[in-house]
């Protein structure tokens, strides 16, 4: 018989939830909010002493809290309340995320984090996938021999969710790299042989092959919408169920299948399939399980990186509008900015950098001097040297830089860079005078290609300097305004 769980279904009874905020305003707005849907018994506290009370007097099955709290912090809140219960679902809410803190809080047992200011759908939503998440780990313990907790079962589960955590979260920027990895995931985690992502398209109603595992003519491939396992498919998207099939109800797909959908928000993204047991046995309800967690973070993940993106997008937009005005000013700073962005690109490769900082170099590459917008064009266009005030005043613009990327917290690493990018080795550049390696990596890189291009290329007060210069230039100031390694990596690729 197959078993079915749809993805929208009521909860048998009203979900606790406690909400944690000493911000009066944040909190009404998340008591209002969860409120305003009858599935849920919603109690609040304004610190974390008064929210552990009232966590010891009665079970919640989730608590979301803001970190920062005068007294009892989150993190503490956060330590009392898995300390007491291990399977407490917690949310965790700040203000100031760094990467740190999050991987801190998630080490910790925080399910989730949001970043303030949040969408509120975002975190019903959160709290929807949680609550679902929960339901289904008890209705899976209920099912243990003689309806006794099972600790190895407990043990075994939470770990797995854990690897699922940590798998889907490290996830590279790529999607394409992201659906391998979660149809790599599916068959590990249900010992499965095949598995295949298919895309749904809302406009012609078909699906699109994104992945296929483990067969190279996969069922997959080749369904058609009347075939037995299009019939499947067009179900799980109809009902947004999942669903497993045991039996030879459906001879095409016997032995064993599951079938999960892919949801962004409330809309089908795609069904991901996994076919086959390896020992033969059929799926069962566990199986299903680990798949719906799988599926949930894949979508949560995919869901980020879509809104990530379109944020990225906008704020690179509004960026580039700002280098373009510098650039209608200066025509040197636009090609300036793609040079030392190609050159720097070009070290950190031959220094064997992650992709990550490559693609933080290639943004601060290209708005490294974007704080020149401030400095007055009878300074930038100069066609003389510089006077000691001039000087001073170009020499703000790193600072002024990191003030304009200040506010765009996903920009932090490199907004650093940018602030960085004239500091030099023995700690004389400016504007913080930092030396050696508490320069950021990626600035020291970018300080090379800055200067090697700012030397080759004529300026109006000056003219190009020969390359061989340029170079001995380079040399000569290893370990004094430069870092040796980045020169080094430099003249390799000379
Ligand atoms: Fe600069």
């Amino acid at each position: 018989m197959a078993i079915k769980i749809p993805a929208e279904e009521k909860y048998k009874e009203k979900k606790k939830i406690l909400v944690v905020d000493d911000y009066l305003p944040t909190r009404r707005l998340i008591v209002d909010a969860l409120d305003q849907s009858s599935q849920y018994e919603v109690n609040e506290a304004e610190n974390g002493e008064e929210a552990l009370q009232l966590f010891n007097e009665d079970n919640y099955d989730l608590v979301i809290s803001d970190i920062m709290m005068p007294g009892m912090s989150g993190m503490d809140l956060l330590n009392r309340i898995r300390e007491k219960n291990l399977f407490a679902a917690v949310i965790m809410i700040t203000g100031n995320p760094t990467v740190d803190l999050t991987v801190s809080a998630i080490k910790k047992g925080a399910v989730d984090f949001l970043t303030k200011p949040f969408d509120i759908d975002d975190l019903l939503f959160k709290v929807d996938i949680h609550l679902r998440g929960k339901s289904l780990l008890a209705a899976d313990s209920a099912d243990t021999i003689s309806g006794h907790t099972n600790l190895q079962d407990q043990s075994d589960e939470l770990s797995k969710q854990g690897y699922i955590f940590d798998s889907i979260d490290d996830s590279p920027l790529d999607n394409d790299v992201i659906f391998e990895k979660i149809a790599a995931l599916a068959l590990k985690l249900v010992d499965g042989e095949v598995c295949s992502i298919l895309l749904f398209d809302e406009q012609d109603n078909e699906f699109h092959t994104k992945v296929v595992k483990g067969e190279s003519e996969g069922i997959t491939r080749n369904y058609k919408h009347s075939s037995a396992l299009g019939m499947v498919f067009n179900e799980v998207i109809e009902r947004k169920e999942a669903v497993v099939i045991n039996s030879n109800e459906h001879p095409d797909v016997s032995p064993s299948l599951i079938c999960a959908p892919l949801m962004i928000r409330n809309s089908i993204l795609g069904i991901l399939s996994v076919r086959k047991k390896k020992n033969r046995e059929i799926f069962n309800k566990k199986d299903l399980h680990h798949i719906l967690s799988l599926t949930k973070r894949a979508s949560l993940n995919l869901e980020n990186k879509i809104l990530y993106e379109s944020i990225y997008s906008n704020i690179m937009d509004t960026l580039k509008s700002l280098i373009s005005s510098i650039q209608a000013r200066d025509h040197y700073t636009e090609a300036h900015c793609q040079r030392v962005t190609d050159i720097s690109l070009k070290i950190a490769t031959q220094m064997n950098c992650s992709t990550k900082d490559m693609e933080s170099l290639k943004i601060a590459g290209v708005l490294h001097d974007v704080g020149k917008i401030a400095v007055p064009d009878s300074i930038l266009l100069k066609p003389d040297k510089l006077t000691l005030e001039e000087f001073l005043i170009i020499k703000n613009h790193p600072t002024i830089g990191e003030n304009i990327l200040r506010p765009v917290i996903l920009l932090e690493k490199e907004r650093k860079i940018i602030q960085c990018h004239h500091e030099r080795w023995d700690g004389k550049g400016y504007p913080l005078g930092i030396a050696g390696m508490e320069i950021p990596c990626l600035a020291r890189i970018l300080a090379v290609a800055d200067s090697f291009d700012a030397m080759t290329n004529n300026r109006p007060y000056r003219p190009a300097m020969p390359l061989n210069k340029a170079i001995d230039e380079l040399v000569n100031n290893k370990n004094t305004q430069f870092d040796e390694e980045v020169v080094n990596a430099f003249l390799k690729l000379i």
